[in-house]
């Protein structure tokens, strides 16, 4: 029975995984949640029976440890697949390039430091909390949800100044991936760092403020990848990712690769 476990499941992408992961009988599926009350009754509402929720903050190291342990109750102390996809996606500083945080460094410190601890070290928190149980387990494989406005190259062709402080904290979190495979890749464990392309998971309009920066990611886009029509939804994206995971082997461990298996981030 395949075991998974992913941390930051309550809504949008998270959810979506636990949605497709449930579908196969012979899956152990487990969300961490920071609230578990509103995703239970999520799952309950959707006729979802074989998840479970556990309560985990990536911003605190401790309930990722308490939490597996309760996992390893369930799975008999072993995890196949952790997918770390929580992250800080605060708007407050989203749409700022580089040269406009000049008189908002107060902004600009608090809301770096705001990513930085969920996006980089609660991916660490939330891995080491959980090493032990996939050392365990039969598939041993780690994927952190990462994003294409994180690769190098694409920053340097696509005119899209603004995302400084998400993008640089994802960017970071693609080295902490290949850090741990490098440390880990003898003992069989598989990192991957992985984009689940543009996907709608919003849960309303978003502020006026920001329509007109949307629309200039969106047309930077379409500039770069003629064919991006926009958003893909969270039930396209989650079986392509899961067939990028599948596909791993050692020898890739370390990758940051797109939900298309590649470098092509749309
Ligand atoms: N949507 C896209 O187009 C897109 C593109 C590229 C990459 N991604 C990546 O895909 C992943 C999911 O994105 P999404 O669009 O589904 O985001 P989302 O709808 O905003 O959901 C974010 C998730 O992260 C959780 N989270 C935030 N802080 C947490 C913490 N301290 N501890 C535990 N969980 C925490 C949230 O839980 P709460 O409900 O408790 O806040 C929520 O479940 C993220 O890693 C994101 O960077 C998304």
């Amino acid at each position: 029975m395949p075991s998974y476990v992913v941390v930051g499941a309550s809504r949008g992408l998270g959810y979506e995984w636990l949605r497709f992961l449930s579908q196969d009988p012979s899956n152990a599926v487990i969300g961490l949640a920071r609230t578990p009350g509103p995703v239970e009754a999520q799952l309950a509402a959707d006729k979802i029976t074989n998840v479970r929720i556990f309560k985990a903050d990536m911003l605190d190291h401790r309930s990722l440890t308490i939490a597996a342990s309760e996992v390893s109750e369930v799975t008999n102390n072993s995890l196949d697949h952790l997918i770390v996809n929580g992250a800080y996606l605060g708007p407050d500083a989203s749409f700022i390039t580089p040269t406009e945080f000049v008189g908002q460094e107060d902004l600009l410190r608090r809301e770096f430091i705001k990513n930085l601890d969920v996006n980089v070290i609660g991916v660490i928190h939330s891995i080491n909390a959980f090493i032990p149980l996939i050392r365990k387990g039969t598939t041993k494989k780690i994927t952190v949800i990462s994003t294409g406005l994180a690769d190098l190259e694409l920053a340097q062709k696509a005119n899209i100044a603004f995302s400084v402080l998400y993008s640089s904290t994802k960017a970071a979190t693609n080295m902490v991936v290949a850090k741990y495979s490098a440390e880990l890749r003898g003992e069989g464990i598989i990192l991957l760092a992985l984009s689940p392309g543009v996907v709608d998971t919003a849960t309303g309009p978003p502020p006026p403020e920001h329509i007109p920066r949307m629309q200039e990611m969106g047309a930077e886009f379409a500039n770069i990848y003629p064919h991006f029509k926009g958003p893909i939804t969270p039930a396209q994206s989650v079986p392509l990712m899961k067939k990028v995971i599948d596909n791993m082997t050692i020898e890739d461990s370390g990758a940051f690769l797109s939900h298309l298996g590649s470098k092509e981030w749309l």
